[in-house]
């Protein structure tokens, strides 16, 4: 039996432009896919249906987070004092180190898949650790939501501190245990995690697109995220033409669906190389902020064809909202303008765009109301925003800059709405 729900619809079909329905319907069937949606019940073919009505509300896509360290969450808002590198060594990896103890991953990761639902974010690629029983875990509790989520255990087994580095075949048959979990639904999977390739030598590298191709599995990882990070890998891999060739040769850029995080440095070859595999990028403004990379090129990797999503990349970022992660986005992309004036700086539509359509576009057909597509939806009520004569795009936008997650009535992760009071710690 299909479903009906009622509200004021907005999203974005392209980058250009809201698709916006002042009281209008969407309908789902069972398998929780859109088959329609229209201004006038009528025209959607739901007879007998039940109407679910969101009044007033704004009805949009969920959120996608395309690049976040799950296990980063204890250091969410420290430690913004170094650059990458040092803060890897100094932060980042002794905290990863605690996740052995299964436990206190438990407290942590639970925290953190509430929070990634406070945010109404329904679907995300994540980092975990080395650690394969607490990746477990993390797969578990996503499911337990009914979230969905590409979890990573992460491999890495050099420049990082002994309890950190995990012999190739370990990683290996680790990764294959986190395989045998139930993945039927496609909603929660395992996805190829090289960290990055200062942290894997060439044999985990050719571990990791072996497993990748052997399986079908998706990758992600970073690139060209800091200046530092690309001498060391230029001296690591000096036959690479660049970095994202350094991958390549390895089966991991594209050879299946891939994400790189960041790609603030990218250009030239490595951009060519990108646009021919179709590797998507994860823009994670934040975060090359606090780690003070530099500002992502967006509107030329736009231009190039690339698909780019929105990552908050917690620890390296701070906020875990998607909906500020666009106001960071077309915030940098004015910084970007500023300083260049060549280029347009980023409209609403298409942070928007990048933030739903695109993002979800990596877990599949999600993103969008369009018929086919999993409904993925929030139900915001920004009644106390809206208190002048706002257009229906006037509030979407004031809600992306001044909303927060108690606007945040309902969240549906294909087609079932999604609570998780039970993970409340
Ligand atoms: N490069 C390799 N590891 C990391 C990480 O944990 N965070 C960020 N921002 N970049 C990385
Ligand atoms: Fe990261």
């Amino acid at each position: 039996m299909k479903k009906v729900y009622k509200g004021n619809i907005l999203f974005t079909k392209e980058k250009d432009r809201f698709e916006i329905l002042g009281n209008g319907y969407v309908a789902v069937d069972d398998n929780g896919r859109v088959t329609g949606v229209a201004k006038d019940l009528a025209a959607l073919d739901c007879d007998g249906a039940e109407v679910r009505d969101f009044g007033d509300c704004l009805l949009i896509p969920a959120m996608n987070d395309l690049h976040v360290h799950a296990s980063q969450y204890r250091n969410q808002g420290l430690a913004m004092d170094l650059e990458l590198l040092p803060w890897l060594t100094r932060y980042t990896f002794p905290e990863e180190t605690r996740y052995a103890d299964t436990q206190y991953a438990e407290r942590m990761y639970r925290r953190f898949v509430r929070d990634l639902w406070r945010f109404g974010t329904m679907r995300a690629c994540v980092f975990a650790t080395i650690h394969t029983e607490s990746t477990r875990l993390l797969m578990r509790l996503f499911k337990e939501a009914g979230m969905g989520a590409f979890v990573g255990k992460v491999g890495m087994n050099r420049n990082c501190p002994e309890a950190l580095k995990e012999p190739v075949e370990e990683m290996v048959s680790g990764y294959e245990s986190l395989l045998k979990e139930d993945t039927a639904s496609g909603l929660v999977r395992p996805i190829i995690t090289p960290r990055f390739i200062p942290s894997c030598t060439r044999e985990m590298l050719q571990a990791c697109g072996e497993l990748a191709a052997k399986y079908q599995c998706p990758v992600q990882s970073h690139l060209s995220e800091n200046k530092a990070e690309i001498m060391m890998v230029r001296e690591l891999e000096p036959e690479s033409t660049c970095y994202g060739d350094a991958y390549d040769r390895y089966g991991l850029f594209g050879q299946t669906p891939t994400v790189m995080a960041h790609c603030v440095w990218t250009e030239g070859e490595e951009l060519e190389l990108m646009q021919r595999r179709g590797v998507t990028v994860a823009h994670c403004p934040t975060s090359n902020f606090n780690v003070a990379s530099g500002m992502a090129p967006i509107r030329t990797l736009l231009n190039a064809g690339l698909r780019i999503g929105l990552g908050s990349d917690i620890s390296g970022g701070h906020d875990l909202s998607i909906f500020r992660m666009m106001v960071y986005a077309i915030q940098v992309s004015k910084m970007h303008y500023q300083q260049h004036h060549t280029q347009a700086f980023l409209t609403l539509s298409e942070a928007f765009w990048m933030a739903t359509k695109v993002g979800g576009s990596f877990f599949g057909r999600v993103g969008s109301f369009e018929p086919g597509y999993e409904f993925d939806a929030l139900v915001i009520d920004d009644s106390d925003l809206n208190h002048s004569n706002y257009s229906l795009l006037e509030r979407l936008e004031r809600y992306i800059y001044l909303g927060d997650d108690r606007h945040i009535r309902h969240r549906f992760c294909r087609g079932k709405e999604i609570e998780v009071k039970e993970l409340r710690s």
